[in-house]
C-alpha cells in the first residue's frame, strides 16, 4: 500500500516537474509588453518629459497621425513654442493638457478631430508626462510633479497602463456591446468600421474570415508580433496597452466580433 502511494507520489512530482519545465520554455507574453514605471512624487520636469518621449513613440499612438504627412501637425521641435499663443487665456501647459484631454474644444484650421480624449488610454499621469514632453520641443518645461492629481500620482506609465483603481484609465467594465467596445477602446481612431473611424489599419469589418481568433487576440495584445500586409509603413503605431485596458472578458467579445463568430 505504501509503495503504491508512493508511487503515484512520484508520478505526480514527475509530471508536475516536466509541466513547470514545459510552462518555462513557452515564452511569456505578459512579459514582453513594456515594463510600468512609476512617476513617483517627486519625479522632475525632466523625467517627465523622458517618460512623455517613451509614451509618445508608444503606448500613447500619437506617431500613427503626428509626424506622418499632413494628417496632423507636426509637434516635434514646435509644440513647446506653438502651444503659447494657440488659444487665447490659455498658457502654453494648459493648451497642451487641453489638447490631449478635450481635443473638440480648439480644432487647428485645417485638420480634421480626429484626435480622442487621451485620458481613454493614458493616465492622468502619463499625459502630464506627454505635455512635459511635448513643452520640451522648442519650449521650456513647466509641468512638475504638482500638476499630477494626488491619487494618479504613483500610477504607472510607460507602456503598462493600471488595471482599475484611482489610477489606471482602463476601459469602463460595464461596456459589453462590441461596438461600443471598439469606440471606448479608440480603436476607430485608427481602424474603420462601417462608416466610421479612420483608415490608418486595417478595416475592422474585413477581418472576419480573413484572420482567426488567435491572431486578433495577439494583433491587440502584441501589436508588434505581426504586421498586417500593405502597412508596414505604419506598423508600430498601435497602442501596447490595450492587455491592461480591457478585462478578459471585453478582449474576447471583441476578438470574437471582429473574427465574424457574433
Ligand atoms: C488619430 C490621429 C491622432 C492621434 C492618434 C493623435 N493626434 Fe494629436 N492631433 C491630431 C490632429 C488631426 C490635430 C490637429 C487638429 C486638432 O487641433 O485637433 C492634433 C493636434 C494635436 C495637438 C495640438 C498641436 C498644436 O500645434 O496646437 C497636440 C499637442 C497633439 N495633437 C498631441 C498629441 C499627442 C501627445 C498624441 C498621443 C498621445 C496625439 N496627439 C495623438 C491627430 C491625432
Ligand atoms: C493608434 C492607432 C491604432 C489603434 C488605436 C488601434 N490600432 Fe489596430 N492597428 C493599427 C495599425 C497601423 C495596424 C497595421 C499594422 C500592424 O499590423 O501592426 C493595426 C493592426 C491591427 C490588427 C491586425 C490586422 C491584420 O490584418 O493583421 C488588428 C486585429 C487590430 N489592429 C485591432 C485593433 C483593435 C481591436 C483596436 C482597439 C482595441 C486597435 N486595433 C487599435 C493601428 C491602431
Amino acid at each position: 500500500m505504501l509503495r503504491t502511494n508512493l508511487t503515484i507520489l512520484f508520478i505526480v512530482i514527475g509530471t508536475l516537474t516536466v509541466y513547470t519545465a514545459v510552462a518555462n520554455m513557452i515564452p511569456q507574453v505578459e512579459s514582453e509588453v513594456p515594463e510600468a514605471t512609476t512617476i513617483g512624487a517627486d519625479v522632475t520636469p525632466e523625467e517627465l518629459a523622458t517618460i512623455g518621449e517613451e509614451l509618445y513613440a508608444g503606448a500613447g499612438g500619437c506617431m500613427a497621425c503626428h509626424g506622418l504627412g499632413t494628417r496632423a501637425p507636426d509637434l516635434l521641435g514646435v509644440a513647446g513654442t506653438n502651444c503659447a499663443t494657440r488659444r487665447e487665456g490659455l498658457g502654453c501647459k494648459e493648451y497642451l493638457y487641453e489638447s490631449l484631454t478635450e481635443p473638440g474644444v480648439f480644432v487647428i484650421e485645417g485638420f480634421q478631430p480626429i484626435m480622442t480624449d487621451m485620458r481613454r488610454i493614458l493616465s492622468e499621469s502619463q499625459i502630464w508626462a506627454l505635455v512635459a514632453f511635448l513643452q520640451s520641443q522648442g519650449g521650456e518645461i513647466t509641468v512638475t510633479a504638482a500638476d499630477i492629481p494626488p491619487e494618479s500620482a504613483g500610477g504607472d506609465a510607460g507602456g503598462g497602463g493600471g488595471t482599475g483603481g484611482a489610477s489606471g484609465p482602463g476601459i469602463d467594465t460595464a461596456v459589453t456591446d462590441p461596438v461600443e467596445l471598439l469606440r471606448a477602446s479608440i480603436c476607430l481612431a485608427c481602424h474603420q468600421l462601417g462608416e466610421e473611424g479612420v483608415a490608418l489599419g486595417p478595416r475592422l469589418d474585413e477581418m472576419a474570415g480573413r484572420l482567426d481568433p488567435e491572431y486578433i487576440r495577439r494583433s491587440i495584445l502584441l501589436p508588434n508580433a505581426d504586421t498586417a500586409e500593405g502597412f508596414e509603413e505604419v506598423a508600430g503605431t498601435m497602442p501596447m496597452n490595450f492587455g491592461d485596458q480591457l478585462s478578459a472578458g471585453q478582449l474576447e467579445t471583441i476578438v470574437r466580433f471582429l473574427a465574424g463568430d457574433r
